[in-house]
């Protein structure tokens, strides 16, 4: 979008931040359907997996976690009923989830048949924490536990592509990579490649997953970049992530290890997902976008995305999430009032175009937000702020030497209400004042 000035562009001495910044899109997969139904009170059923499916789809993504067909019949049906109804667009790949275990990989392969596009995607904890108290292994018997399934993988996908045609992707996590002794991520994930024969023709997603968020971002980034420098089949891969939000950083550790060379990312929508959530995939792509980075990924009718997703979810949106929360584009301080009808005014009369507005890091416009609910009114309010919406809202273009006493009727009925108020309330004031006789 040419409104947002991408980085390159900014002349060096203007530039406001460092120079090292994200400048391409990753390739997004939505777990919204996986790591968010199972983080939810009560988990979507099939109607509402299906209609969150296919906002997936109108939204752009081309990977979609759909579930973990072996965990329950539900989730079979689901993956069985996507399949059937032939509710999976060509280009689109749907994504499993299945722990490293032989029954539940047979299932998840019984479950899957028939499907154009899959990523198998399949897990083990390999954190010192899990080996100690969950597995009670050495790294040795950990490593052996991925490694048996990734060769039962691999034998199942040639038995199904010969017979079907079907394309099959692998995917590997070593669940809570960001616990695990750096070396050790490099060892297990290297053996993983090689037993699934990955090639640069034919990568294997390498998933890094920050389980639970457990250092600050930048530990997390350095961890994603170890491992980028020190696998032997790093050509044969395509690193991921997949983070969480434990410490409430998951946006930043998402973009560090962007930075640091990922090249995937697994998140949700508004950050659904166990405990705190997975990194919200709405914040991330719009910060891209501000800065002039296609995400290819379409949030201009974000109203719509939120109903979609508080209607299936029953989770709420809450009122100060990034570029969706209904405050986010709200002004209530005069002098904020002020400057963005300032900057509403240049970007009009100077034809500007790049988005230059204060306080307001895009233009609601952008994701179908309207103008209208920028500036709310209430006692703090200067006397730019009513003006401003009888000019937004309504049309009218107040002389100057109006702003004041106007202003003051607002504020005085700000004062008597004890709350601020609605723009067609501010218009009947104006209507009283100066348009009844
Ligand atoms: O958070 C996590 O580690 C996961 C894995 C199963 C990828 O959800
Ligand atoms: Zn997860």
């Amino acid at each position: 979008c040419k409104k947002y000035i991408p980085f390159q562009q900014i002349p060096l001495q203007n530039r406001a931040w460092p120079q090292n910044t994200i400048t391409k899109a990753p390739v997004w997969c939505s777990v919204d359907l996986r790591d968010g139904n199972q983080a939810l009170v009560d988990p979507m059923n099939l109607e509402q997996k299906l209609e969150f499916f296919k906002l997936l789809v109108d939204v752009g993504f081309k990977e979609i976690e759909i579930g973990f067909p072996s965990a329950s019949e539900t989730e079979y049906e689901i993956c069985r009923a996507l399949i059937e109804r032939n509710l999976i667009p060509d280009d689109v790949t749907i994504q499993v989830l299945v722990q490293a275990r032989e029954h539940l990989i047979r299932k998840t392969f019984e479950a899957i048949h028939g499907a154009k596009n899959v990523i198998v995607h399949f897990y083990n904890s390999t954190s010192t924490l899990q080996r100690k108290i969950v597995f009670r292994k050495d790294m040795d018997g950990i490593v052996d536990i991925a490694v048996q399934a990734a060769k039962l993988i691999r034998a199942l996908t040639e038995k199904e592509v010969a017979q079907t045609g079907m394309n099959i992707r692998y995917e590997y996590s070593p669940e809570s990579f960001s616990g695990t002794e750096v070396e050790n991520s490099v060892l297990i994930c290297d053996r993983v490649l090689e037993t699934l024969g990955a090639t640069p023709q034919n990568k294997v997603i390498l998933n890094l997953p920050d389980t639970v968020e457990m250092c600050t971002p930048n530990t997390f980034a350095d961890q994603v970049e170890y491992c980028i420098r020190h696998l032997q089949g790093r050509e044969n891969a395509v690193i991921s992530v997949h983070p969480h939000n434990d410490r409430g950083t998951g946006v930043a550790a998402t973009e560090l290890s962007l930075l640091a060379g990922a090249e995937r990312v697994e998140g949700t929508l508004f950050g659904n997902g166990e405990r705190t959530g997975n990194v919200d995939i709405v914040t991330l792509a719009m910060n891209m976008y501000s800065q002039g980075v296609d995400p290819n990924l379409d949030f201009s009718q974000i109203h719509h995305v939120r109903d979609v997703y508080e209607r299936c979810t029953g989770m709420k949106v809450p009122p100060r999430q990034p570029y969706a929360g209904d405050l986010v584009f709200t002004a209530f301080s005069g002098s904020h009032q002020d400057a963005i009808k300032k900057g509403v005014d240049y970007m009009r009369t100077q034809n500007s175009p790049y988005w230059e507005v204060p306080y307001l890091p895009i233009d609601p416009a952008d994701i179908g937000r309207e103008y209208e609910p920028i500036i709310r009114i209430n006692s703090q309010s200067g006397k730019g702020g009513a003006a401003f919406v009888m000019q937004q809202a309504f049309g009218f273009q107040l002389p100057k030497a109006m702003h004041p006493e106007f202003g003051a009727v607002v504020k005085a009925a700000c004062d008597e209400a004890g709350r601020e108020l609605l723009p067609k309330e501010v218009y009947s004031l104006f209507s009283r004042e100066y348009l009844e006789v």
